[in-house]
């Protein structure tokens, strides 16, 4: 009996190596690792992780899986603040660093659209970068950089302890990377936009590069969603 549980431990390490090893190699140009073996591993356990929603753009947690919840960090002002100070808010929540080359700044820039679009509505809606590089990203960097996005983002750090914590509540994946051309290193991170209710919980993730009219009309569904229940 041992014998059979120590082979299937043994076989289900390697499908999920290998399943990381194929993430790796076969992730789009520009994918983090994390992300891919993610995607991956939705396509083989299927009911583990998101899935698309039916219609109105997003993907809708399925039942049994949480996202989100507390956390404790430093706002870009200096002033620390947990998911209380948020409660009763809609955020648009994005994991991400200053220096990002590329995709940062197009989602970020994206969120600033959504909120812009949403008109009025828009204003229930908190839109919030936390970095996964709290070594570089300090009060003043963030506080410059969320200001050049939209002028209500904020931009969340703390220790790195506090980061890993709010990271993985969210499942977000991220690690450092230090390619031999260039001095300064980047950060692999995983680039989904997160819609968190009042409760403090994920509602919607959005992949990247989802329209602006598509996170709006889901954003849109969530509102009405809520008000009627
Ligand atoms: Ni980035």
């Amino acid at each position: 009996m041992l014998k059979v549980i120590r082979y299937s431990a043994l076989a289900l390490l390697a499908m999920i190596g290998g399943l990381w090893g194929y993430a790796w190699t076969s992730r789009a140009p520009g994918q983090g690792v994390g992300e891919a073996f993610a995607e991956r591993l939705a396509a083989v356990f299927g009911q583990q992780m998101p899935l698309p929603a039916a219609g109105g753009g997003g993907v809708q947690l399925p039942a049994g899986i949480s996202l989100g919840g507390a956390f404790s960090l430093t706002r870009q002002d200096g002033v620390a603040v947990t998911e209380r100070d948020y409660a009763g808010r809609w955020l648009l929540v994005y994991f991400g660093f200053t220096y990002c080359p590329d995709v940062c700044p197009t989602e970020l820039g994206r969120i600033a659209d959504v909120i812009d679009a949403m008109g009025p509505a828009g204003e229930r809606v908190t839109p919030m970068l936390i970095t996964v590089d709290p070594e570089r990203d300090t009060q003043a960097a963030l506080a410059d950089y969320v200001s050049r996005f939209h002028p209500r983002m904020q931009g969340l750090t703390g220790t790195p302890e506090q980061v890993a914590e709010v990271a993985r509540r969210y499942r977000v994946f991220y690690s450092r990377v230090q390619r031999p051309d260039m001095s300064a290193y980047l950060m692999d991170h995983s680039s989904f936009v997160y819609l968190v209710g009042p409760d403090g919980r994920v509602r919607l993730l959005f992949r990247p590069e989802t329209a602006v009219e598509e996170m709006v009309r889901a954003i849109d569904i969530q509102f009405r969603t809520l008000t009627s229940s």
